[in-house]
């Protein structure tokens, strides 16, 4: 592990750490929870396409804008932001790229961490009986009864920010490396076996036709806001997640082969799960519009019918715990590094520090469930919007200005040579989208979904 420019995170020891750190950090309730459920509610197939062409043509050359800005910053995102802007752009206010990043991130994990806890909250009913041979109206008097005591949400929100906090606060690269090097081939085989599963017990054709039909006429202009949300989302794309594990790249690496396997991976893992649940909802005749309980009210009764009902519920909702995990680490990261760098914080003092306020805010969603469920503005609860601000507005920001500072602000050789591919014409393909389709893009899906145009 090299110290040339700080403690925070050290350095990845292999290309695959890296691919898995940085899949790590993609897959995770954006994949198995968030993917599904806003499918389902933004009405399957011409979503998906939306969602699908925002990754591949927005999402994969902003990945690697955020790889290539990390590795050539090679510090925590403000920094790198500050530090780059001054020598290509001749204006240190980029690293008002890395402040937005570090507040996003903030926010974010306060709702992502509850979500979290149901999760966790899911592996203690498998473990005790609950799960056992759950029919639909069970599974939903189980969601309710999980999500409507503010006592219970608040307990399982704290345990997942401390174990969150624990493994940051210690560093994070061994952690990280060695659990993701299991965790993620075992969520692969699980997913797959689920699958197999779905297709012989579940409605699966009807599932592919929800994902894949596209019907236009079902699309918004706010849905497709919200596929381009999602699809940075997935990516932990445009708040500096990306640019602080680029930090730690050692050069000479191809960034768009780095890239298109971490794409690859996030969105198979997505659309598995996709197939799986919506399997499920249509043999069992369940809504499909029915929110963000939809996770936690399928795959019980999926399981039902399997023999160790139990054991499989375990299984699932520890592995979903594992992915939230690997992701909620890669969100307060930049927080933490942040502080740590500029103010002198102790690894571990500023790690409390941030996690602390990020519990704090967490009640907020906490509550939205249960005490201020009927406390509605704007796009719904505060859980709601927390989750709209950041997945369908910060986040498409930040990428935004990722994108124009890459794509704009390097010079052509600069850029060629720190991307390092083999074939020039994915270099100008990647310059080509981050000059002009992305920027261009997200803009029209903002003025378009916030109905300005
Ligand atoms: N990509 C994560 C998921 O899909 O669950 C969520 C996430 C992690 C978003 C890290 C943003 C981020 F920086």
């Amino acid at each position: 592990m090299s110290n040339t420019n700080n403690n925070i995170h050290g350095q990845w020891s292999t290309r695959l750490a890296f691919i898995l750190a940085v899949s790590g950090s993609a897959v995770g309730l954006g994949n198995i929870w968030k993917f599904p459920y806003i499918t389902g509610m933004n009405g399957g197939g011409a979503f998906v396409l939306v969602y699908l062409a925002c990754i591949l043509m927005i999402g994969l050359p902003i990945l690697m804008s955020e790889v290539l800005l990390g590795r050539m910053g090679q510090k925590n995102p403000i920094e790198t932001m500050r530090t780059l802007g001054i020598q290509y752009a001749g204006s240190g206010l980029w690293s008002l790229v890395g402040i937005l990043g570090v507040l996003t991130g903030v926010l974010i994990l306060s709702y992502y961490s509850v979500v979290a806890g149901w999760a966790m909250n899911y592996v203690y009913l498998g473990l005790s009986g609950t799960l056992d041979n759950v029919d639909a109206a069970n599974a939903t008097l189980i969601f309710t009864g999980v999500v409507s005591s503010p006592t219970n949400l608040i307990f399982w929100h704290s345990l997942f920010m401390i174990s969150t906090a624990v493994v940051v606060g210690k560093g994070v690269v061994h952690g990280i490396e060695r659990s993701i090097k299991i965790l993620m081939p075992l969520l692969f085989l699980l997913l797959l076996v689920l699958l197999g599963f779905s297709i012989v017990n579940g409605d699966a054709v009807s599932a592919f036709y929800f994902l894949f039909k596209f019907n236009f006429d079902l699309l918004t202009a706010e849905a497709i806001l919200i596929a381009l949300g999602h699809a940075f989302f997935t990516l932990s794309l445009g708040m500096g997640a990306v640019m602080a594990y680029g930090a730690y790249l050692p050069r000479g690496h191809s960034i768009s082969r780095l890239a298109i396997s971490i794409v690859f991976v996030d969105t198979i893992v997505a659309l598995i799960a996709g197939m799986v649940i919506f399997s499920v909802v249509f043999a069992n005749d369940l809504s499909i519009g029915q929110g963000p309980g939809l996770v936690f009210q399928t795959l019980p009764i999926a399981f039902s019918s399997l023999p160790l009902t139990s054991l499989a519920s375990v299984l699932f909702f520890v592995l979903l715990v594992a992915a939230a995990w690997t992701s909620s680490i890669s969100l307060i990261e930049p927080a933490v590094a942040w502080l740590v760098e500029a103010f002198s914080f102790s690894r571990q003092k500023a790690t409390y520090f941030i996690a602390f306020i990020i519990w704090m805010l967490g009640l907020l969603s906490v509550f939205s469930f249960n005490s201020l469920s009927e406390f509605i503005f704007w796009k719904g609860t505060w859980f709601d919007n927390f989750d709209f601000l950041t997945a369908n507005l910060l986040l498409p920001f930040g990428g935004l200005l990722i994108s124009i500072f890459a794509g704009w602000k390097l010079s052509f050789n600069i850029s060629s040579s720190e991307i390092n591919t083999t074939k020039l014409y994915w270099f100008r393909l990647w310059r080509f989208l981050s000059r002009y389709i992305a920027p261009v893009g997200i803009m029209i899906i903002f003025l378009d979904g916030l109905g300005v145009i």
